[in-house]
């Protein structure tokens, strides 16, 4: 049984009074209750601030990005030793805010994904479709070739290490989000992909989040399917109130 697991990727969003004051809102209200895993993913510059409002809480800390290397010349970086030395158990890689804005390649990813999952970390992989994508049919394709290129050369362990995130592009931060039958389709096929290029076992135990306009009032739902484990959530992270809402949906 997969444990359901709901990540607030804050986005280069709030200061740092108010990422401490929704961390220490959402430790309160969360208490010790482990039924469902939680995790914030703040903006780097405040990771240190979070972890001390999380402390003694079920909600884990998490990054939005990393680099590959150790250490060394690489200004502006910030290495996966460096964020588990401020307390983080999870990074996010590949958002497509990074691969679109960003022009991350899924390359560039894979270094990540190794690199995290060599040092400790747990990373969340995301892939996702564009609307031009969705509407030309290629969804599978897309998503197929994300998962392929970014997780390209993980062990049977690592990657049941890893979370995917599926989010469609066209759906994050629109207000616009897919219909549970249309994430449960990509998220039943990103399974199958795993049975294909590992096992049974291994394609049983990844968790798969959906991202993409996950609010308080549609988290139940797509949350009730049988191969969503999750959710990835943007806007809604930001005020305690949702993002405790939504949690709630996954224990229903
Ligand atoms: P959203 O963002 O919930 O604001 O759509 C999701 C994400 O980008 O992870």
């Amino acid at each position: 049984m997969r444990k359901k697991f709901i990540a607030g990727n804050w986005k280069m969003n709030l200061n740092r009074s108010d990422a401490v004051a929704l961390a220490g809102g959402l430790a309160s209200q969360l208490g010790t209750s482990d039924d469902v895993d939680v995790a914030v993913c703040p903006p780097s510059v405040y990771l240190d601030a979070v972890r001390e409002a999380i402390s003694g809480s079920q909600v884990a800390l998490g990054a939005q990005n990393m680099y590959h290397e150790a250490s060394g010349a690489f200004t502006g970086e910030i290495s996966a030793g460096m964020l588990l030395d401020v307390g983080c158990k999870y990074v996010i890689l590949g958002h497509s805010e990074r691969r679109h804005i960003l022009g991350e390649t899924d390359a560039a990813i894979n270094l990540k994904v190794v690199a995290a999952l060599a040092a400790g970390l747990l990373p969340i992989v995301c892939v996702g479709e564009t609307l031009e994508e969705r509407e030309g049919g290629r969804t599978q394709s897309v998503v197929k070739g994300q998962v392929e290129g970014s997780l390209a050369g993980l062990t049977a362990a690592q990657m049941q290490q890893t979370v995917i995130a599926y989010e469609p592009v066209w759906a994050i931060g629109t207000g616009k989000v897919a219909t549970p039958a249309q994430a449960e389709e990509v998220h039943a096929d990103l399974r199958s992909l795993l049975e294909t290029v590992y096992n049974s076992e291994v394609a049983a135990a990844v968790r798969i989040q959906y991202g993409g306009s996950v609010k308080p009032g549609n988290a139940a739902e797509l949350l009730g399917q049988p191969n969503i484990d999750g959710a990835l959530v943007g806007g809604a992270s930001l005020q305690v109130d949702d993002f405790m809402g939504i949690i709630a949906g996954a224990k229903s």
